[in-house]
């Protein structure tokens, strides 16, 4: 198929990328390169060793996403783009609502104009709010505290409301729990501007030395350490959770968790990342950081059932693929 990758160039986009060209599918990038760079593009195909199409556009620019659907005959679309950083969505709201609902809305409209209707859309598990766990599809949704999660469950709200109204328009809402590591390769991965706000490129950055020691924010949860509990999933596995979940797309709307259903504290992680990689990353405990929840991870059986998918890499690997993509990153740039 023609799959069109809003945000492609970004770190779940380019993982997705390499998973649908491997599964044989033609692939068309739309990204405005606002969180990512043309390596990434590059890197793919090196990956791949496939070619791609690639559209440096905005995909709120509803003549510029237009133009890409008359030039392509497009069978789905895979929305990543939007903005994600959660304390700055506070600060600018009205950007992350403008960005992430109205890229929504103009994709879903050119669907609807072009008779696409395959479609299927980054949604987090922060949308569940501080539910009991595990996170379970057929919970109720509790409010997120902050814009970026409310763009993502306002964005579920809008493509279900369409796929109600289209019989034909079939959507998967993916809601990922934590995504980390790279591609086995090095050559892509996450690669945040400025201080990491997340927990595995902090880990990253103080094992190369670049931070002094991690700050583990709270160890007086009630978890099994103390530290806060999360399903981390290797990014490759979330890429190839979309291939599956555009493999079987079914008329409708439909709510997947893609997550491992294993929980990891921050304590556990830096022990795996100690053990897998043979390096000491020194921390501190600090005080909670303000809004975390202490504890949530996946029920990830619908997706096994429905898609015929589960995580197949563990904490080891999401580990030690972090750490060889932070090591090759580095090298990539210092060496530009
Ligand atoms: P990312 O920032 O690496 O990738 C997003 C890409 O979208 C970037 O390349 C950016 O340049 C592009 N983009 C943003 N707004 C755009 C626009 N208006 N037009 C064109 N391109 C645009 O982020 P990611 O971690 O790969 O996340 C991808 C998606 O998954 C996002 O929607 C994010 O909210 C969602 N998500 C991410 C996580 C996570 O922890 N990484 C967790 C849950 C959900
Ligand atoms: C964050 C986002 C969430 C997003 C998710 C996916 C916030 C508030 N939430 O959640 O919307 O869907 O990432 O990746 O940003 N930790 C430390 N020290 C650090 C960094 C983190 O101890 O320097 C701890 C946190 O307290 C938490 C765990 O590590 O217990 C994971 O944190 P993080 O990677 O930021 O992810 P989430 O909090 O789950």
């Amino acid at each position: 198929m023609n799959i069109l990758v809003t945000g492609g160039a970004g770190y779940i986009g380019s993982h997705t990328c390499v998973a649908l060209l491997k599964a044989g599918h033609k692939v068309i990038v739309a990204d405005n390169l606002y969180n990512s760079t043309n390596q990434a593009l590059d890197k793919i195909k090196q990956i791949s060793k496939e070619e791609l199409t690639f559209y440096q556009i905005d995909v709120t620019n509803e003549s510029a996403v237009d133009d890409i659907f008359t030039n392509h005959n497009i069978d789905g679309v895979i929305h990543f783009a939007g903005l994600k950083a959660v304390g700055q969505s506070i600060e600018i709201p009205l950007t992350y609502y403008y960005n992430n609902i109205v890229s929504t809305m103009v994709l879903a409209k050119a669907c609807k104009k072009y008779h696409v209707n395959r479609f299927v859309f980054s949604s987090s598990a922060t949308v569940y709010g501080d539910n009991t766990v595990p996170f379970v599809e057929t919970m109720n949704l509790l409010p997120t505290t902050n814009p970026y999660g409310e763009t993502k469950a306002m964005s579920e709200r809008i493509l279900t409301d369409i796929a109600k109204a289209n019989p034909e328009f079939s959507v998967a809402l993916l809601r990922y729990f934590n995504p980390v590591g790279a591609h086995e390769s090095g050559l892509i991965g996450e690669a945040p501007n400025g201080i990491p706000n997340n927990l595995m490129p902090y880990v990253t950055q103080v094992a190369k030395g670049k931070l002094e020691k991690l700050r583990v924010f709270g160890n007086d949860y009630p978890t099994m350490d103390g530290t806060g509990v999360r399903d981390y999933i290797h990014v490759v596995d979330l890429a190839e959770g979309h291939v599956a979940a555009l493999d079987n797309l079914k008329e409708g709307a439909h709510v997947y968790n893609l997550g491992t259903g294993k929980g990891t504290s921050v304590l556990e992680l830096v022990k795996a990342f100690e053990k897998a990689n043979g390096i000491e990353v020194p921390y501190e405990i600090a005080d909670r950081r303000p809004g975390d929840i202490a504890s949530f991870y996946a029920d990830a059986s619908k997706a096994k059932r429905e898609l015929g998918w589960t995580a197949k890499r563990d904490i080891i690997a999401m580990c030690r693929d972090a750490w060889r993509f932070e090591k090759k990153y580095k090298d990539l740039v210092e060496s530009k």
